[in-house]
């Protein structure tokens, strides 16, 4: 999705002005109160803060329930056959099983689908963290040559001829399903995607201990520790501190990654730390999806990476025992939440 060359970024960038202009002449109304039966119970996970949620999106059932149907429809992308949910399987924490996934008559895309598990606390989305909400995100995959192909406004106009959207739309946002509906209700799902109930999580946070096997709990000492230094990055609730770096995949990197956006040298190479939870559901891994399996992951680190001159320090040369390195597998396979994957409330 996001080869997208500079014309294209304006392009968008243009879009998002737009759309940002056309919400701000709405703002003269008075918000939608969404009344009390209609109000959403986020169940966030122990442990988890509460996601921040915009002022002119309050979660609300039949927002929610709207979004869920966008993102499994196909209406949204131009010849009606791929949807969100066509890259973004709920069975693999919403990524996908190839390296990179296939838009509109088959057109590959150039990055590893990334997983929505928890992406209301992504502070900016995509690899290269160029888009600041959700809400906006969804403008990428529908106008990508290689998604849907499309344009909100051909979007929104095949949804106003279609009499249930036109219902829910009312319901939702008392408005026709229009830009702002489709932006705001795919969003509204995006955010209840929540998942914190790994075997990890019932160890570290509802105060289980059986929860987590032998293994894997010295497979979270090994992860923790100054030798292997993963959690120095992979940080927090999310196992990421949210930040970019280049973590020496390779020498040249053909996808330049945050350079694409800031225009700094030191930028080459630099990605977005993904969030590790639900990580033994999102094979294959890397931005490019260039590394098949965790076994080969951990082979990656145990190199220290290949030279770059924007590796991170933190990267450095270790060796694992045959023990070891079953432990810090069992640790990295703990963080799968199995209630997250089959909740029917995600599905389509
Ligand atoms: C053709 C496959 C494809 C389709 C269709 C698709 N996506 Fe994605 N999605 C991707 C890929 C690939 C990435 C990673 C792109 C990157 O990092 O630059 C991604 C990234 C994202 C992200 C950013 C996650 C993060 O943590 O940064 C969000 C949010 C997202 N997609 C939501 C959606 C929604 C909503 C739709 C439907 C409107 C959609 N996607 C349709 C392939 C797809
Ligand atoms: C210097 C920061 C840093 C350190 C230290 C680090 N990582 Fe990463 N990790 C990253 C970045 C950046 C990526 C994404 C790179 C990309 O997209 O190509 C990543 C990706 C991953 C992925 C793939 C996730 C996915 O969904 O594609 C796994 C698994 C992983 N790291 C595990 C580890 C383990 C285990 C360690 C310790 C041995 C570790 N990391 C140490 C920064 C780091």
């Amino acid at each position: 999705m996001a080869n997208f060359s500079f014309i294209t970024m304006r392009y968008i960038w243009f879009l998002v002005t737009f759309f940002f202009l056309f919400s701000a002449c709405r703002k003269e109304e008075p918000p939608v109160t969404p009344s009390q039966t209609d109000d959403y119970v986020l169940r966030v996970p122990t442990g988890f803060p509460q996601p921040g949620i915009p002022a002119d999106n309050a979660l609300t059932r039949t927002r929610v329930t709207l979004g869920r149907r966008l993102f499994y429809d196909p209406a949204l992308s131009k010849d009606s056959t791929r949807s969100c949910g066509s890259c973004h399987f709920p069975q693999l924490a919403f990524s996908d099983s190839t390296a990179v996934s296939f838009g509109i008559e088959h057109r590959p895309g150039t990055r590893n689908a990334a997983s929505l598990a928890n992406v209301a606390y992504q502070k900016q989305l995509l690899r290269e963290g160029g888009v600041p909400t959700l809400e906006m995100q969804i403008l990428v995959p529908i106008q990508e040559h290689n998604e849907f192909d499309f344009n909100i406004v051909l979007v929104a106009a095949r949804l106003k001829r279609m009499p249930e959207y036109v219902a829910l739309a009312q319901t939702a946002y008392e408005r026709e399903p229009d830009a702002f509906v489709i932006t705001r209700a795919i969003a509204a799902f995006e955010r209840t995607l929540l998942s914190g109930d790994s075997p990890y999580d019932q160890y570290a946070f509802q105060g289980n201990p059986f929860a987590l096997s032998a293994s894997a709990k010295r497979g979270l000492g090994l992860f923790e520790s100054d030798r292997l230094n993963c959690s120095k990055c992979h940080d927090g609730f999310l196992f990421t501190n949210q930040e970019y770096t280049n973590n020496g995949l390779y020498e040249i990197y053909p996808d330049s990654g945050r350079i694409r956006l800031t225009g700094l040298e030191s930028d080459r190479g630099v990605l977005k730390i993904p969030s590790l939870r639900n990580v033994a559901l999102t094979a294959p891994y890397m931005h490019d999806g260039s590394l098949p399996t965790l076994e080969t992951v951990v082979d990656h680190y145990q190199t220290g990476g290949k030279a770059h001159p924007n590796k991170s320090p933190l990267l450095k040369p270790f060796k694992l025992t045959p023990g070891e390195r079953a432990d810090l597998l069992a640790f990295l396979r703990s963080l799968t939440d199995k209630k997250f994957i089959s909740n029917p409330e995600f599905r389509n």
